[in-house]
């Protein structure tokens, strides 16, 4: 499958050596704002063509899909644009601003017959549904507590008075739209969608959430998950059963997983070594669907990423934090 990338930072590098690696798709067009940022990502990679122009990009006709990794703000209108060209979209997580936008480019891909992926990387490694088996064979759940925390180095460019995208309204920025949806999506992917959400965030002066606190309800179970770009943590993720516990290194990548029995405290590791760029994963799943046209495994990943999105639109709302696109 030949495809294009929109956005020319580290994660579109990232992308590109995976697909590569992976064998399944071949990079032949970059789009950059600056012809000059797109020639150096083509020359580096071998590609065929750079564009400054996105429709000019987005009409090639040898272009079988699109890896889109702008600003999230932009996601909607670049999707867009290459699903009515009938090209296969994979966009970065958070794959749009709200359910609106969600619905609306879901419809325009149907419409096309294309399909629309959200780069979801932690979801799609063996570790996760090794992780999802464990969890149903565990007995009662009571708690887990799911957390992304990192100290973002663009953080000190905004105490610099700076305003980088991921901490601008306008970019739809923001702890849980950039870390937390992680570990949402992973708790999705694990224990279905909550029946309450409640958002208690940390709000910077720019009008996003610097860090937050997400509590998801379920029946006789909660999941707890903390996110921030303005702190750090140096400890690891938990699900805590009656009997059965298990500790996560990380929720992406899941990297190591220990079942631990609460009466033995024997404690059992799960899981394989991972590859060293997890987003192989991602698109291995996202070829196949496309190679088979895979609409029962489609359909799976369009309601997880329904489910992940419903809940952050919500804690925005509980919490007043609006993005540009919707003022
Ligand atoms: N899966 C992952 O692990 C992972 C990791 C990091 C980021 N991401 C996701 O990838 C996406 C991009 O994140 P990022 O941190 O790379 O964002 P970013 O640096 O703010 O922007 C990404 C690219 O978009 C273009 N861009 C920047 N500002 C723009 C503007 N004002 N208008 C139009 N285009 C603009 C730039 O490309 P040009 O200058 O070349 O046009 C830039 O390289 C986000 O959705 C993020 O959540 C995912």
């Amino acid at each position: 499958m030949k495809y294009g990338t929109v956005g020319t930072s580290w994660i579109t590098e990232s992308f590109i050596e995976a697909a590569e690696e992976s064998g399944k798709m071949s990079l032949t067009a970059v789009y950059s704002r600056s012809i000059d940022n797109a020639r150096k990502i083509v020359h580096k990679y071998n590609a065929f063509k750079a564009h400054d122009d996105l429709e000019e990009m987005a009409a090639r006709e040898d272009i079988d899909a699109v890896y889109i990794a702008s600003p999230n703000s932009h996601h909607y209108e670049h999707a867009k644009l290459f699903l009515r060209h009938k090209k296969h979209v994979i966009c970065e997580k958070p794959i749009f601003s709200n359910t609106a936008e969600m619905e609306d480019a879901y419809q325009v891909a149907e419409e096309n017959g294309v399909f629309l992926f959200e780069a979801m990387r932690n979801i799609h490694s063996p570790n996760a549904k090794i992780l999802k088996e464990q969890v149903k064979k565990a007995g009662k759940l009571r708690s887990a507590l799911f957390h992304y925390i990192q100290y973002s180095s663009r953080y000190d460019l905004f105490l610099k008075g700076e305003r980088p995208n991921i901490f601008s309204s306008d970019f739809s920025g923001g702890a849980l739209v950039d870390l937390g949806v992680y570990p949402i999506s992973l708790a999705v992917y694990v224990f279905g969608e909550p029946e309450k959400v409640s958002y208690h965030p940390v709000i910077l002066e720019s009008g996003v959430d610097g860090s937050g606190t997400l509590v998801l309800e379920y029946d006789g179970f909660i999941c707890t998950i903390l996110c921030s770009k303005i702190a750090h943590s140096f400890t690891p993720s938990e699900i805590h059963g009656e009997h059965i516990s298990f500790v996560l290194d990380h929720v992406a990548p899941l990297n190591k997983i220990s079942l631990v029995d609460r009466k033995t405290k024997k404690s059992e590791k799960l899981g394989e070594a991972l590859n060293d760029n997890d987003m192989i994963y991602e698109i291995e799943t996202f070829a196949n669907i496309i190679e088979k046209n895979d609409l029962e495994a489609y359909h799976e990943l369009t309601d997880l990423s329904r489910s992940v999105l419903r809940i952050t639109e919500k804690a925005r709302k509980q919490n007043k934090i609006v993005f540009g696109t919707e003022k």
